[in-house]
């Protein structure tokens, strides 16, 4: 980390501002159109804010409030604020699966920042992708850069039970199907369940990757835990407006931060959290746009050795408000020095660990102690085997512990339509031993790998009780979703992976001590299966999705586009 502080000449934007020519008179003259003096900039680090702030996207609702706090430090900083905003990936309503647009957030991020007169700049996500979209662009562009977690809502209320966002949507969906709870309840559900702004406030995607960001030294000092709608967010977001200017003159840049031992320290919180499978993929690619080298064996490996020590839902029982008042992240994170390299750097210049000093957990069983985790070991687990060569991934605490060695038939659907048109059909030769397999749910078979992956369980074994079974898709699951699900097999079987020669009645073995996923069926067979495979049409020929289709890496890599990941620097632009 450098101690020396840049001279305003060495500012990027001084390329834009400060030099004499008639370029420079432009941006001048159309600067003091927005109402802005010389003195309100000149010399002074401009500062982007990264606003993914949009009417349809209710993780986000006070992100407006909250840029002009980001605003109000940065002037403080003696800085200048210049709000940018960005496509909003709007978790609920983006469909096919906001996983799609991941990709172009972080071009859309990375170009933003370069194409502009930009010296630092502050990200503000965290419904789910736009975490990983966010940080992956500025990881590419490489300058001084904050991420401002959005916090999670509030805990949902129905009849004074809380409620867990996604977790009991799921829940009370089953129970309504199985006759359980009437229409008059579900309806009670969904009025109480999303009563505050912020991000899912279960253990889902967003909260992982808002927590992945703060372990990786890109957020201030316990800033992923503080509730949206709780006042010290707001103090929080221009604290951060504040320390970003500062991040410009010492020349504090993302990659300074984002290391080996920083991605490290991610996934191991993540592990500790019980955190999203879906963070397996983004931390990979993530990982791959700062050169750091991190594969699927490395998640298994660390996951080895990290208990579960975050008892939130659906792993556990808490939520993120509770998580927060129990000592949030810091307080987690203090348990585990051993596990965590504390000489990471962070974006306030000091190291993970000096930032952990003093941090406590308040409460015992929200953060549970390391003699009395959630779960000993093992928070996500990596398989492989004849049906995912390159690798598949399950949430074993996630599951019920019965179905963690089982063999059982396929039931085969060859796409969602085919799966939602026969799931419920009495007379599928279903039982509670099947395994119910879903083919081209994968990055180009979807495509955008969407959160198919907690494929429904048949309404008939629903009404017999059944709650859990073994399922297999190349899929992702929504963080907050549970069940013996197998995820994101690769290869996919859009592009011929074995997930694709499966048929009904084929003997598939899990074994989640052992690692494997085996399709019991003889290898000639399945290279007779194979040769008359025929691969299925592109589902785009045009537009976004033809490149998304053409450029998407499988699972095991991360699902970047293949032209995005490390690379040499794409140079500033030329100004005439
Ligand atoms: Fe935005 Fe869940 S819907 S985080």
């Amino acid at each position: 980390m450098t101690t020396r502080r840049k001279t305003p000449e060495e500012l990027r934007s001084h390329r834009w501002y400060g030099v004499d020519d008639m370029r420079s008179f432009g941006h001048r003259s159309r600067t003091a159109q927005m109402g802005f003096h010389r003195s309100d900039y000149a010399g002074k680090p401009v500062i982007a804010i990264v606003n993914t702030w949009s009417d349809i996207n209710p993780c986000h609702t006070h992100f407006r409030q909250r840029a002009e706090e980001v605003k109000r430090g940065v002037w403080q900083a003696g800085g200048f604020p210049v709000e940018m905003p960005a496509m909003s990936l709007s978790e609920p309503f983006q469909k096919p699966t906001t996983m799609l647009y991941r990709n172009l957030l972080a071009m859309e991020t990375e170009e933003l920042l370069r194409s502009y007169p930009v010296d630092g700049c502050v990200l503000m996500g965290g419904c789910d992708k736009t975490t990983p979209a966010l940080v992956m662009g500025a990881l590419s562009m490489n300058l001084p850069a904050i991420f401002m977690p959005a916090g999670p809502m509030l805990r949902g209320d129905f009849r004074g039970q809380y409620l867990g966002s996604g977790s009991d949507t799921w829940k009370y969906w089953a129970e309504l199907r199985a006759g359980n709870i009437t229409q008059e309840d579900w309806r009670g559900v969904e009025e109480g369940i999303a009563r505050a702004p912020g991000h899912c406030m279960t253990m889902g995607t967003a909260s992982t990757m808002t927590s992945a960001a703060e372990a990786m030294g890109l957020t201030l000092p316990g800033a992923a835990s503080i509730p949206a709608a709780d006042s010290r967010h707001a103090q929080m977001a221009t604290l951060t407006g504040k320390r970003i200017v500062d991040m410009v003159w010492e020349d504090l840049k993302v990659r300074d931060i984002v290391d080996a031992r920083a991605v490290d320290n991610a996934v191991t919180a993540v592990l500790a959290l019980g955190g999203s499978t879906n963070a397996i993929v983004h931390l990979i690619a993530l990982a791959r746009r700062a050169a750091v080298p991190l594969d699927l064996a490395r998640f298994d490996a660390l996951a080895r050795r990290t208990p579960v020590l975050a008892n939130i839902r659906p792993s556990g029982k808490f939520l993120m408000e509770d998580f927060f008042y129990a000592g949030g992240l810091r307080g987690l994170l203090a348990r585990l020095p051993d596990l965590l390299d504390a000489s990471a750097a962070t974006v306030n210049g000091r190291t993970l660990g000096e930032n952990l000093a003093g941090a406590a957990v308040w409460n015992d069983e929200v953060i549970r102690p390391r003699d009395n985790p959630v779960v000993a070991a093992d928070g996500l687990a990596v398989l492989t085997g004849n049906l995912a060569p390159r690798g598949a991934v399950i949430k074993p605490p996630a599951m019920e512990a019965r179905l963690q060695r089982h063999t059982g038939p396929a039931v085969v659907f060859a796409s969602y339509d085919d799966m939602a048109a026969r799931i419920d059909d009495p007379d599928l030769p279903v039982t509670a031993d099947s395994v119910i397999v879903l083919q081209g749910a994968g990055p180009q078979g979807a495509p955008g790998m969407p959160e198919w992956g907690q494929l429904p369980i048949p309404k008939k074994l629903l009404k017999e009780g059944v709650r859990d079974m073994v399922r297999i898709s190349d899929a992702r699951m929504s963080g907050t979703s549970y069940g013996a699900c197998v995820l994101h097999v690769a290869p996919e079987s859009h592009v011929g992976g074995p997930l694709a020669l499966v048929r009904d009645g084929d003997l598939i073995s899990l074994d989640v001590p052992a690692r494997r996923l085996e399709l019991n069926v003889d290898a000639a067979e399945l290279e007779r299966r194979r040769a008359a495979w025929k691969p299925p049409a592109p589902r785009f020929e045009r537009g976004f999705g033809a490149l998304y289709l053409t450029h998407v890496t499988q699972a095991d890599q991360g699902c970047d586009f293949d032209f995005l990941e490390d690379g040499a620097p794409t140079p500033d632009p030329e100004i005439h």
